[in-house]
Order: C-alpha cells, then structure tokens, then sequence
C-alpha cells in the first residue's frame, strides 16, 4: 500500500492556514525538518508529541522570526541578546526562563519553567512563522528515536499519515539539529553540540561554556544515549570496513564500492554535517537489503561541527534501551 504523498511545493499560505487550525506542517530549516503546530495552542501541541510517539517530558523548541517575538514569552538577558545578535537567524537554541506572561502553551516545557527557543535560517520556515504570525512549536519530523530528516521525503516515510502537509524546501544545508545553550543570568550551559560550533559561543562570550549539571538535562530522547538509531548497529571509529560491514567514510580513504560512502572526501566537518543522516539512512537501507551486520564509521575530528557528528554517531551506535 503506497502512501498519498504530503509533499507540497506550491507555497505556504494554505500551511499556514492549516497551522492556524491546529494541524501539523513539516517545515524545512537550515537544521533539519521540523514538525510545526501553532506553539500556542495546546491541542496542537500535544498532536506533535502523539505523531512521533514523543515522551511527553521531553520538551519542544519554539520557532521565532527574531528576538523580538521571543522576548515576547521568554526573559532575554544580556547574554542571549548577544547571542542571538551573533547567531540568529541560525542554529542556536536559547532555554531562558519562560515569562509569567508566557502564552506558549504549558507542554512545550514538559513541565519545565523554561522555554528553547530559535530563530531559524530558512527562508520557508521564516514566511510560515510570519504567515502564521505566532511563534512555531517543532520538534524533527521523525518518529522519536530515528534518525532526523534532511529532506521532505524523509519526513513523507517517517511522518507521512501523520501530518497535514510537508513543504518541500530540499535537503537542509546545515544537516544537523541545532546547538543547545541553557542561560541562568549569566552562566551559559552547553546542553547539546550541533550546528554552531561550540568554539564560535565560547569566542562571543569571551569564556568556556559549562557543563551542565545532570539534572538540567532533561532526560530527553536527543539527550539519551540511544537515539538517531538506523536499525543496523553501528561500529565506530573504524579504519576500513570488515567483511559484512558497509562503510561510512571520512576524508582521504581508499575504501571504495557499492557499501561505501564518504561524508566529505576533502575532510571538511560542514560538507560531513550536512550529508551525515542522509548518508546513514542509504547505508541502513543497503545493510537490510544486502544482508550486512554493521556499519563501520570512519574517525571524525572533534573540532568545529564535528563535535555534533561524534555526538550523533555516538547516539546512533548506542544498545537501544
Ligand atoms: O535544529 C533543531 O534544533 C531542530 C529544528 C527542527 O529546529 N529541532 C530539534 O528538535 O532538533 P528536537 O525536539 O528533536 O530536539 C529538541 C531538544 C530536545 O531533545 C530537548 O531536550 C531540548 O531540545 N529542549 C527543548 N526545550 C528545552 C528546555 N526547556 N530545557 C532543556 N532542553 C530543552
Ligand atoms: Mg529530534
């Protein structure tokens, strides 16, 4: 049974009237695909957790057009005006404290007294959130615990009788989900590495970030250890690949073939970043219909974007609990 396509590449005025019914839209970022509902409304909200079968306390980030709208519902301190000065709109998610005022609906907290928040760099996810005027709930549009979408029809595999419409916006030029920062008056907490470099955060505010104690992270399926699983088990740090095993290369290699794919041949973090999930979707596909027992990754250097590649890969290759 073949699934009727959401795919949409005729504009967003009719999402956008979807979301103001309370329906769920996936959304193109620079990051990755995000589920969108009207981060307003409760209902809406609580379809998002139901369509990825989301744990209800892991928490949502909130899409803004700028800091202005979130300064709206969340306190702004000097920091993250800095912050998202340098950053905004891109892959940076702000946790501030929510507003007694906060109209963003209690769920996107899970609970908590806070509230991440973005502005992303896309031009689709930007005109939906204007169109939509309100700001955007959304979490990647991926049944929780599987490997985020990079490009609308991953979303139409994962979540395609789930949501309403999927814009079509092409692969995500980041290709990872955004850095996470938690800001508590002046101390800047380093929740999550993704697609901001933590060296470029440290440079603004002139100090390492810290690490953040075991109880502000919220147990979370990004933050726990199994998570963005292909079904086929992942071996890490590997030379070249063993017999049985496909390969997701890295830089200079000579392993090449029909299992084998590199994620930048010219060893740059970014290009290995943006092509990463999408690579490791292909590779799970082959290993299923060939039959192959691991996917051999190749060493990443930690500098730069990919502290969030060995973050993901790690969480990738983890036992599932
Ligand atoms: O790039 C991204 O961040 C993408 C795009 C769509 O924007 N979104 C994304 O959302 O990766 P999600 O739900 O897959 O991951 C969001 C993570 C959660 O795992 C949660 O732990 C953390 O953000 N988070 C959200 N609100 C938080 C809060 N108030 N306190 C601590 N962590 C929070
Ligand atoms: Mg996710």
């Amino acid at each position: 049974m073949t699934q009727k396509s959401k795919i949409e590449d005729s504009g967003f005025g009719a999402a956008a009237a979807l979301i103001r019914d309370g329906g769920l839209v996936g959304m193109p970022t620079e990051t990755v695909y995000g589920l969108a509902a009207d981060a307003t409304d409760d209902a809406a909200v609580a379809r998002i957790f139901a369509a990825k079968g989301r744990p209800q306390f892991n928490p949502l980030i909130v899409h803004v057009a700028d800091a202005g709208m979130a300064a709206r519902y969340v306190e702004f301190p000097p920091v993250a005006d800095r912050l998202a000065a340098a950053f905004w709109p891109g892959p940076l998610t702000l946790v501030l404290p929510r507003r007694a005022d906060c109209a963003i609906s209690l769920l996107a907290s899970a609970g908590l007294d806070t509230l991440g928040v973005r502005a992303p760099n896309h031009e689709i996810a930007q005109s939906l959130i204007a169109a939509v005027g309100r700001p955007l709930a959304a979490p990647s549009a991926n049944p929780s615990g599987t490997i985020s979408p990079t490009n609308a029809e991953h979303v139409q595999e994962g979540l395609g009788d789930k949501v309403d419409v999927i814009l079509d916006g092409g692969p995500c030029p980041v290709g990872v989900e955004s850095t996470i920062v938690k800001i508590e008056g002046d101390a800047v907490f380093f929740l999550r590495p993704g697609g901001i470099a933590r060296e470029a955060i440290e440079h603004i505010i002139g100090r390492p970030l810290s690490s953040a104690p075991h109880t502000d992270i919220p147990q979370a399926p990004g933050m726990l250890a199994s998570h963005y699983a292909p079904r086929t088990p992942l071996r890490l740090d590997a030379a070249a690949p063993e017999p049985g095993e496909a390969f997701l290369g890295f830089g200079n290699t000579t392993v090449e073939g029909p299992n084998a794919l590199n994620l930048s041949p010219s060893g740059d973090v970014i290009e290995a970043a943006a092509n990463l999930f999408a690579y490791l979707r292909t590779l799970d596909a082959l290993c299923t219909k060939h039959r192959l027992s691991y996917i051999a990754a190749a060493p990443i250097p930690l500098e730069g974007l990919g502290e969030a590649i060995n973050d993901r890969l790690a969480r990738a290759a983890a036992p599932k609990g």
